[in-house]
This record gives structure tokens, sequence and C-alpha cells, in this order.
């Protein structure tokens, strides 16, 4: 598979009206592809192309939209390697981390080719005067796609898939850290023999001035946005222009909660998985790490030994479990925050390898206070805070304490604290003794100002569709 560095725009591949722009290897800071970087003309093309295509794709048998899914899923899947190789190249992440990422992506792809045949309507009970009402969904038309580098296969399928299933078409603008596995997938999907104009990338260094093109069309009808809550907010005041539907999958500030009652070698496993998956650059991270008192030494000794134990290194490398920062501006942000963090009063006590570049060591930070920066802000970095409580209501009131609503954890063995503290946390998701929560199958997404709408589940389908109602008269 060679390095496809082209936008894509109606079912060509076209150089960048505005020249190429660098995309670099994380670990080595050297630039590994110079990819089209598109002005608004192009962006415009796009829009025009997924419009010009959405009318005969809606059209198109539900069941023959899957079809295509499905044919794009097992491509995928037949190039997993590459598409990983491709994934480690520009975002850093270990290879094992890359090869899960591309079976993750397929799997929604997959479950939404098996969905978007069971996009039912209701019939309704007969109204007074035998009037008939019934229901029907409808694709809600095109839909922009503006993507993350954290999971830069993933985000674009867990997206895509349900808009396309749903009989949606699509605008992408990849993240401009990694647009080589977008061109990649989107590859892809054209030898999967999606029609011209279904699908189109539109790769550029100005995600801001796409954006508001995007936002700025009435063409467009909805906007799928993963990132920070800060742009979230920008594009949902954009996308008011035309009332357009957006799904906004923002930042969080998970806490992981460790009760005296917990399994601690599953909380410790729970928690390395949690917090250092991507070398921490997840929205899902554990990112306020609070244990009972009762186990807290206990505990933090048994994570300490497992922090220094992580490999640190170029995700390429066969073993290393922690990749760099995906730049150099992320990592002076994680050193500040850790500065931060040190002089309100934190505690150091464990320090992995540190490595020169963007390679941050794995750290663990004690004594962090609810006024701590590191404790109010998303770390999205390998480092861990982490802080005692006494009481349970203490843990909630701690763990709630925050404007964002993505993911938390929680570790106990008690069966009713377990269902007591899970209905109390407000957040949009959490994971009951497992670190790793995220699959196709289940309704991903936040509450609060951690985002609106949800990926994957049926939840995921349904944000793509319009429910119409027809009322039959007698
Ligand atoms: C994210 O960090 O935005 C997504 C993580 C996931 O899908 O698990």
């Amino acid at each position: 598979m060679a390095i496809q560095d082209k936008a894509y725009i109606d079912g060509r591949w076209v150089a960048g009206n505005l020249g190429c722009f660098d995309v670099d290897d994380p670990a080595s800071g050297d630039i590994v592809a110079r990819v089209a970087n598109v002005d608004l003309d192009q962006v415009e093309a796009a829009i025009d192309a997924a419009s010009n295509a959405f009318e005969p794709w809606r059209l198109q048998p539900a069941q023959a939209r899957c079809d295509r899914l499905m044919a794009w899923q097992l491509l995928l899947l037949a190039q997993q390697s590459r598409l990983a190789e491709l994934i480690t190249l520009e975002s850093g992440k270990p290879m094992s981390e890359s090869l899960a990422e591309v079976v993750y992506g397929a799997s929604y792809l997959k479950w939404f080719a098996e969905q978007g045949v069971r996009a039912y309507g209701h019939t309704l009970p007969a109204l007074p005067g035998g009037r008939r009402p019934m229901t029907i969904k409808q694709p809600v038309g095109v839909v922009a796609i503006i993507t993350p580098w954290n999971f830069p296969l993933a985000m674009i399928a867990r997206k895509v898939a349900p808009a396309l299933a749903a009989g949606c078409c699509v605008v992408i603008k990849p993240a401009a850290e990694t647009p080589l596995t977008a061109l990649a997938l989107v590859a892809l999907a054209e030898q999967a023999g999606f029609p011209a104009g279904c699908i189109n990338v539109v790769p550029g260094i100005d995600a801001a001035a796409i954006g508001q093109r995007l936002c700025a069309s009435p063409r467009i009808r909805k906007l799928s946005f993963t990132g920070s809550t800060a742009v979230g907010r920008i594009l949902m005041a954009q996308s008011a222009a035309h009332i357009q539907k957006v799904s906004l999958e923002l930042g969080g500030n998970a806490p992981f909660i460790v009760f005296d009652d917990a399994d601690l070698d599953l909380a410790v496993d729970g928690l390395l998985a949690a917090k250092f998956r991507n070398s921490g650059q997840t929205c899902v991270a554990a990112n306020r790490i609070l244990v009972q008192q009762g186990v807290y030494q206990a505990f933090v000794s048994k994570l300490r030994e497992k922090v220094l134990a992580l490999k640190v290194g170029p995700g390429a490398i066969d073993g290393n479990n922690i990749g760099p920062l995906i730049s150099q501006v992320a990592h002076r942000r994680v050193s500040r925050l850790v500065e931060q963090a040190l002089s309100a009063g934190a505690t150091c006590s464990a320090v992995g390898t540190d490595l020169p570049g963007r390679f941050y060591p794995p750290t663990l930070l004690e004594s962090i206070r609810p006024s701590n920066p590191i404790w109010q802000q998303e770390i999205f970095g390998p480092v861990l805070a982490v802080t005692g409580f006494d009481t349970e209501e203490e843990a909630v009131r701690l763990a709630n304490s925050t404007e964002a609503g993505l993911a938390s954890y929680l570790y106990s063995d008690n069966v009713r604290r377990v269902m007591r503290v899970a209905e109390s946390l407000q957040f949009g998701m959490v994971g009951v003794n497992e670190g790793i929560i995220s699959t196709a199958v289940a309704p991903f997404g936040g509450i609060k100002s951690s985002g609106l709408g949800r990926e994957g589940g049926q939840e995921g389908l349904d944000d793509y569709l319009e429910t119409k109602y027809l009322c039959f008269g007698s």
C-alpha cells in the first residue's frame, strides 16, 4: 500500500491548491510525508460532491450500503499491519496499540453495517377518526466530520460508518498531524466500491478556516467533531447559523476511584490500561486517581512498581509501552502541568525512563489537592495524579467536582456500593472494575462540557437519522 498524500474529492485524488504541509514522526521529528493542503474552494468542491452523491446514496437499499461497509472492513483487516505502521509512524503510539486500533476501527464498520439494515421506524396505534400514524427514519444529509490525531483511524471509522449506513455522505477533515491514516483508510473505501462523492477527505493545515467553512454551509446538515472542549464550543456556536445537528466528543477529566473493598491487583492493571494507553493521550484516560485510605499505601506501592517497569521508546520498536507525545507543544504543556502540580504541593514518587525529544517519562504524583491545576485539567500525558479519601460520599463529591463528564471508573467488590456510586457519578460512561470501556456495541459519549451525542451502539446510528412522522387519513 503506497502512502497516499493527496486530497480525495468527488472520487478523485487531487493536489492541494495551497501546496503541501509536512507530517512528521513524533518519535524522531523527521518529516515522513508532504500532504495536500486544500483551500476553501476545494472544501466547497467536496461539499458539492457529497451533496450530489447524497440522493442516489440514500436511495440505495440499506443492504447495498451495508455490503459496501462490510467489504471495507474486510479490506481494513487484510491491511492491518500496513495501516498500523502508518498509525505508529504519524501518531507515535506503540505498534501493539496501532494494531488494536485497526481492529477497533474495523469493528465500527462491521457494527454499523449490521445496524444500518435495522433503521426501523414504527407504526403507531390508530388515532380517533381512523387516522394512522407512522414514523420512518431518514438520513440527516451531508455530514462534516472533524477528527483528532490520537486515534487517526478509529475516530473516523466510528463517525463515517454510521453516517454511510444511515444514507448520509461525508466530508472528512482529518487532524493535520495524522492525515496519512485517514487517506489510506479512504483509499480502501474506494477499493470497496463506494460511489464517487460519498466520502471526501480535505486535509489542511488551517483547521479553523476549514471548520468554519463546513459550519457555514447550509448544505452540511450535521457536524461530528472529536477534540478539545474549547474547539467544540467554537464549532457549536458556528453551527448555530444553519441549526446543524452536532455530535461533540470533547475533553474528559476521568476520576478513577479505588475503594477499600476492591481487588487491588485488578485495580492497578485497570489503571495502567486506562491511564497509559497512547501515552495518556485519550479523552477517557484516568486523570484523577482517588484511593481510599485503608488501601492507599498498598495500592500505591503496587502501582509504583508497575509504573517503573513501563518501557519508554519509539512505538515502532517491539516491546515499548510508552511512545512519544504528539508534539513539542504537547510535551511543554505536560511538563508545565507537572511543574505547577509540584509547586502546588504534590510529591513525586516515581519517574520512569526520561528520553530526549517528545518522550515524557511515566510519572507518579501524590498528595494532590483538588485546587491543584493538574486535578482540574485533562493531563493528556503519562502522568498519574493520586490522592486519598476517607468516605464514599467524599469520593463521589470529589469525582463530580468537574465540568467534564465523559468517562469514570470505580473499583469495588461490593455490589451495592457499585450500583450506588455508578448511579451518582455525573459521567456518560462508568467502568466498573474495568479500565478499557470502549467498544463499537456500546454508546460512547459524555455529558456536561464533555459533549453531546453518542458514538457506537444503536444510539450511534440514531445520531445520523431523522425521525419523520407520517399521518395517513382514514
Ligand atoms: C478518545 O480518546 O477520544 C477516544 C478513546 C476511545 O475510543 O477509547
